[in-house]
């Protein structure tokens, strides 16, 4: 089998998994990370194109937020996934490098010293950003029954671990837990570079956002 046919049997496994993930996690969102991936790692030379587009695909695959307590078995589904599809050289990597995206809010401390993890990290956390970003955020809020903002909870900052999963918190509190920090979190220069933009729109949309809410409040 040869590369083309493993990327088109990637996608289409991919596509299969990710059928419950809200609309923020969906296709587009992986089609994105891919591209933002490539991009860095043409840019930058880290890794293999293959294993980084083979990465980018599987990244979200097995998410804790949507696999929950099947995380472990998505992780084997993914391996015999690739065994059978003939990427068992690979798959050990990808996956090791996948589960730290998964828990990348919870290890901050860890030392990342894995440039395929760089790169796929750094395209994930690119889409958290600017205009689509907003959309994404705004989006998993709803999809968690959260608030769009709420003047009387304060920002949950990074002592709660930056944890995700807080649904008394507000999608404006995520802003300030997550959002405005990855620009200082890229790994590699292209993606510093790339978040500029994003970073600044995100500061924008804030303004404009609390210059229409305490008109009317
Ligand atoms: P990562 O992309 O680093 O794995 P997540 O999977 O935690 O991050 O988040 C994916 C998307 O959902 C991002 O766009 C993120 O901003 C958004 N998101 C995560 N948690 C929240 C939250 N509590 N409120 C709003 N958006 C969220
Ligand atoms: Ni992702």
């Amino acid at each position: 089998m040869n590369k083309n046919d493993q990327i088109s049997a990637t996608e289409e496994f991919v596509k299969q998994n990710m059928k419950g993930y809200d609309s923020g996690h969906d296709w587009w969102h992986i089609k994105r990370v891919r591209k933002l991936a490539l991009y860095i790692n043409e840019r930058e030379d880290l890794a293999d194109p293959f294993i980084v587009e083979i990465a980018a695909l599987l990244h979200d695959t097995a998410d804790s937020k949507f696999a929950g307590e099947n995380g472990e078995n998505s992780y084997k589904l993914i391996s015999d996934f690739m065994d059978k599809y003939g990427m068992s050289e690979i798959s050990d990597h990808v996956i090791k490098v996948i589960k730290k995206i998964s828990f990348s809010n919870k290890n901050k401390s860890e030392i990342q010293d894995d440039p395929l993890l760089w790169v796929i990290q750094d395209a994930d956390r690119l889409d958290a950003i600017g205009a689509i970003g907003i959309a994404r955020a705004f989006n998993y809020g709803g999809f968690r029954n959260n608030k769009i903002y709420n003047p009387e909870i304060v920002s949950l900052k990074e002592t709660s671990g930056g944890n995700i999963n807080v649904g008394t918190s507000s999608t404006i509190n995520h802003f300030y837990e997550k959002l405005l920090l990855l620009k200082y979190r890229m790994n590699t220069m292209t993606a510093k570079r790339l978040a500029e933009e994003r970073h600044e729109f995100l500061e924008l949309f804030l303004k404009q956002f609390y210059s229409e809410w305490y008109f009317c409040n």
